[in-house]
């Protein structure tokens, strides 16, 4: 949460700040961005967001927001439309809000935050606080409805899922779902997506991180579930396994000419998958990233090799 004052500083920085380098703006004609389709409606999303945890929230939280300006703008600028941010990534839901308005993007962006104000370890959720939580929500992104709320790490779906539906019954939330990046959680995670009828789920997925494949991407499928992939690098874990080395020439043929659009359209590529939100807090990552859902995606048989380059290299 952000203090009054600190609010009022980083709108100043937001407003004040230089404009993004030229070459980060429009550098793909979003013409061939490639989308997927939310199962239940069939929108079209596109297949590259942003998520805002990790070295994002970082930065939200410190003195100086303006990068993060840069990042947002890089990503709409491009095409980009999904921002993942949740109530509990510090002040990253609150600056995000921030800067959108700022910068008249708010109504470009298609908002997925969370709900969870249950305690860690299995506590309950008080409803009035659930409830106001989301209201909350409403008020820094500044959007109604907010396109998508998922209930945060499975926490006590009977209790917020009942929350979220009844605003989505009542058309101030578009979408809902839940999610979990905790294998050890796969099985309830099944669970809910049989028991509720939810339209998302957000799971974590990379090259080096396949076990989501093995059940929880192909019920997606099953039924009808749309799919974000978080944690698509490992956070850190793929950027030191492949440090210092470059991106094999084979990747190039389908535009992977980066690691970083070597990860994202590996899991981009699962027919499971709706839309990959890895998070940065630099805007010419931003550029690195989205510029994966430009493109080709890799074959069955490219994927394989991926992973056997991938699972040949020394762990993190
Ligand atoms: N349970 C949940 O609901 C849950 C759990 C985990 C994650 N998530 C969501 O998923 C999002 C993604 O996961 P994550 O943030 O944990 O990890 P991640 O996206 O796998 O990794 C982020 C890291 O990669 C770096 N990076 C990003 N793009 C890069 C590029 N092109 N080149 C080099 N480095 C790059 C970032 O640093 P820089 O800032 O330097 O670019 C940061 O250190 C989260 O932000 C969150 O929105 C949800």
């Amino acid at each position: 949460m952000l203090t009054r004052r600190k609010y009022l500083k980083n709108s100043a920085m937001i407003a004040a700040a230089c404009a993004v380098p030229t070459e980060l703006l429009r550098a793909f004609d979003s013409g061939d961005l490639i989308t997927r389709a939310i199962p239940r409606t069939g929108e079209k999303i596109p297949i590259v967001g942003l998520g805002t945890s990790a070295t994002f929230r970082s930065v939200a939280q410190g003195d100086d927001v303006t990068a993060l300006r840069g990042v947002i703008e890089t990503l709409v600028d491009n095409g980009g439309t999904v921002l993942d941010t949740a109530p509990s990534y510090g002040a990253s839901e609150e600056v995000c809000g921030q800067i959108a308005r700022k910068t008249g993007n708010t109504d470009k962006i298609f908002w997925a935050t969370k709900i969870n104000v249950a305690r860690r370890g299995g506590g309950t959720a008080d409803p009035a606080a659930a409830q106001a939580q989301v209201e909350r929500s409403f008020a820094r992104l500044g959007k109604d409805p907010i396109d998508l709320i998922q209930v945060h790490n499975l926490a006590d779906i009977p209790t917020q899922m009942g929350i979220i539906k009844e605003y989505q019954e009542d058309g101030r939330i578009r979408y809902i779902g839940t999610t979990s990046t905790n294998r050890r959680r796969y099985a309830d995670l099944e669970k809910a997506m049989r028991d509720y009828r939810i339209d998302f789920i957000g799971v974590d997925y990379a090259v080096d991180n396949r076990l989501s494949a093995k059940t929880i991407l192909p019920l997606a499928q099953e039924l009808g579930i749309a799919v974000l992939v978080y944690i698509p690098f490992g956070r850190k874990r793929l950027w030191s396994r492949v440090r210092g080395m470059d991106v094999p020439d084979w990747a190039q043929e389908f535009g992977a000419d980066s690691w970083g659009k070597f990860f994202i359209k590996y899991v981009a590529a699962h027919p499971a998958v709706t839309c990959v939100t890895p998070a940065t807090s630099k805007p010419k990552n931003m550029l690195d990233n989205i510029g994966a859902a430009y493109g080709e995606l890799p074959d069955a048989a490219t994927r394989k090799m991926m992973e056997e380059l991938v699972d040949g290299l020394p762990s993190a």
